[in-house]
């Protein structure tokens, strides 16, 4: 990595944090923006991951975004070990895991139908 990347990291971590100290709630609006990457696997309404079919995962639409903020964190800090999970969680920051958990938090609608 050349020491240009490594500038524009560092900025990418400042500004990362000052969007946290500003605004802590989750954002679900936010939150829709940023669910694209979970959506291979946790799609949004299912149990299943999209492609293949038959890969089992936890249901976290509708679930309460308290839980789902834990969950993230304990992937994220090596708690929880599951490989694939601790890869996506910890590329994370505080403010995405709370805006995701509020936009999964907010999709009961579309899981009630399964
Ligand atoms: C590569 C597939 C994959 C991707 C991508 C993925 N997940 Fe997961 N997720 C899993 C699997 C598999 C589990 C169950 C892991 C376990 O047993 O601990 C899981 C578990 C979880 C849990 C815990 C659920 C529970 O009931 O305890 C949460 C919350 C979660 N994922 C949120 C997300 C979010 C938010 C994203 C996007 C930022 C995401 N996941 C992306 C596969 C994935």
């Amino acid at each position: 990595m050349n020491k240009h990347n490594l500038i524009t990291m560092g900025a990418f971590g400042l500004a990362l944090i000052a969007s946290v100290s500003v605004q802590a709630a989750g954002d679900a609006a936010a939150g829709k923006t940023k669910v694209a990457m979970c959506q291979g696997c946790h799609s949004i309404t299912g149990y299943k991951t999209a492609f293949p079919s038959v890969y089992h995962v936890p249901k976290i639409g509708g679930q309460n975004p308290d839980y789902i903020v834990k969950a993230l964190q304990a992937y994220k800090s090596g708690q929880r070990s599951h490989p694939s999970m601790r890869a996506i969680a910890a590329g994370l920051s505080d403010q995405d895991m709370a805006d995701l958990a509020a936009y999964y938090a907010a999709d009961t609608v579309k899981t009630s139908a399964r």
